[in-house]
């Protein structure tokens, strides 16, 4: 991956006038990806899902990381912060880089751990606020489980989901909490139907003073 040069005001790649980052967040299967695609429909967004991007990377030919990430995935840990940033950092830069460095990004799947919600602010840009998808596990398993039958997923098994489970709450769980304390958290509901989700996602969306794409 090439190196990236700094040049956002406060040392940061982006500044966050110019590039506006959600991060999206909840358990495995709580629907993020759902209602990402509806909010890059109506709001312009782009999506980026970091557990899309590891994936990517995982299969790349020649990737020195691709065993790494093989491994961690499997095991539902979380993969060393720096390659995932440096992803995510990339594919900002590739997508914003015919459009004067504006952009407005939904980081999907991110920041999953302390460390990773650390650097990616202090290098990349700082988040606007958390979308976090709030689901009993019982309800996240049986989706899971569902999922698993058609995604190919190495991980979409019960023993996998297991652990997935356990991270989460362990590792996953204290970076809402820490953006919590910070008053930058919209929590929503992800047990109704995925219509009646995105309703109160475009209430949040309202209330941040995110302002709907103009119909072409
Ligand atoms: O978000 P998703 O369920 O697709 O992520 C799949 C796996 O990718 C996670 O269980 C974890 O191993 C890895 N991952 C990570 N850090 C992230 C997102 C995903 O290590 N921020
Ligand atoms: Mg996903």
């Amino acid at each position: 991956m090439p190196p990236v040069e700094k040049s956002g005001k406060s040392g940061t790649t982006f500044s966050p006038e110019e590039v506006k980052v959600v991060f999206v967040l909840g358990g495995p299967g709580a629907g993020k990806g759902t209602q990402c695609a509806n909010l890059v429909r109506d709001y312009g967004f782009r999506h980026l899902s970091a557990g899309d991007l590891l994936r990517a990377e995982q299969d790349r030919e020649g990737s020195e990381y691709g065993e790494m990430i093989k491994k961690y995935i499997r095991e539902g840990d979380i993969v060393p912060m720096e390659v995932t940033v440096k992803l995510l950092e990339n594919a900002m830069k590739e997508d914003i880089k015919d459009k004067h460095g504006k952009g407005s990004f939904l980081i999907d799947g991110f920041p999953r751990k302390m460390d990773q919600a650390e650097h990616f602010e202090d290098t990349v840009v700082p988040s606007r606020f958390i979308l976090f998808f709030d689901c009993p596990e019982e309800e996240l398993e049986k989706r899971l489980l569902n999922r698993g039958k058609t995604s190919g997923r190495s991980d979409d098994n019960v023993e996998s989901i297991k652990k997935r489970f356990k991270t989460f709450v362990e590792t996953s769980m204290p970076v809402v909490k820490y953006f919590e304390d910070e008053g930058k958290v919209e929590n929503v509901s992800a047990v109704a139907s995925p219509e009646e989700v995105y309703q109160h996602v475009k209430e949040r969306m309202e209330k941040r003073g995110i302002p709907v794409k103009p119909r072409a």
